[in-house]
C-alpha cells in the first residue's frame, strides 16, 4: 500500500517536472496597459504605453489582451505606428476585448483606429523575443524599468535569450537532485 502510494506520488512529481521543463507551457496572456487598459492617455501621460511596454517582456506564443470602450485596435507596420497613419492597417479590431497572439519575434506595432488618439499616445510598439527560455527570471529583477530606460535606447532585445550559463547549471543540478529523490521514492523498499 505504502509503496503504491510512493509510486503514484513519484509519477505525479515526474509530470510536474516535465510541465516546468516545457517552454511552450510558459506562454502568457498580458493585459495591455494593466488596469488602465487600452485608452487615450491623459494630457501629460502620452508615453504611458511606452513605459508600460518597458516594464514587460514579450515572447512568441504570448498574447496581448486589449480592453477598451468606444475605440479600436489596429495592427500596423512601423510607418503606420510612427505617422499615426491608419489607412492601411494589417488588421482591425473593434470588439472591445481583443486578444492578439504574438506569432513572430521582432518588432510589433499597434495603434488606436482614431489617428488623434494615436497622436496623443494611444499606440504601442513592442520587441518580441523568441520562445520562452526554460530558466526565466522574473522581469522585475532582471529588468529594473528605470535603469533599462536609461541604459538601452533600443527596447527589450537580447536579455531573455542570454540566460547566464550559471543559472542553467543551477537548474540542471536541481533537476538532477529532484530526479534522484523521485527515483528513491519510487524504488526504495
Ligand atoms: C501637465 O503638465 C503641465 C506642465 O508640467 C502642467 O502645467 C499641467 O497642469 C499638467 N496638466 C495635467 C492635466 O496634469
Ligand atoms: C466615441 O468616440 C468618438 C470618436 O472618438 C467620440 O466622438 C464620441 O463622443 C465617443 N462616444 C462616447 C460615448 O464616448
Ligand atoms: C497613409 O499611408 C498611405 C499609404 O499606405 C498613403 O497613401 C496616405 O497618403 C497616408 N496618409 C497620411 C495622412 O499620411
Amino acid at each position: 500500500m505504502a509503496s503504491l502510494f510512493r509510486l503514484v506520488f513519484a509519477v505525479f512529481l515526474m509530470m510536474l517536472l516535465s510541465a516546468i521543463d516545457n517552454p511552450v507551457g510558459a506562454s502568457k496572456e498580458i493585459k495591455v496597459g494593466g488596469a488602465e487598459g487600452w485608452r487615450q492617455p491623459g494630457v501629460n501621460d502620452s508615453a504611458m504605453y511606452n513605459q508600460w511596454a518597458a516594464r514587460h517582456r514579450f515572447h512568441v506564443g504570448d498574447s496581448l489582451r486589449f480592453q477598451y470602450k468606444n475605440d479600436s485596435v489596429l495592427v500596423v507596420d512601423k510607418y503606420g505606428y510612427f505617422h499615426c497613419n491608419t489607412t492601411n492597417p494589417i488588421s482591425t479590431f473593434e470588439d472591445g476585448s481583443t486578444l492578439v497572439t504574438i506569432e513572430r519575434p521582432g518588432p510589433a506595432y499597434f495603434t488606436s483606429g482614431d489617428p488623434d488618439h494615436c497622436k496623443n499616445g494611444q499606440r504601442l510598439a513592442i520587441e518580441v523575443m523568441g520562445l520562452h527560455p526554460i530558466a526565466r527570471s522574473p522581469p522585475s529583477i532582471a529588468y529594473p524599468p528605470q535603469s533599462y530606460m536609461a541604459v538601452s535606447p533600443s527596447p527589450v532585445s537580447s536579455s531573455g535569450e542570454s540566460v547566464p550559463m550559471a543559472a542553467l547549471a543551477v537548474v540542471s543540478v536541481s533537476m538532477g537532485l529532484v530526479t534522484s529523490f523521485v527515483t528513491y521514492l519510487a524504488f526504495a523498499p
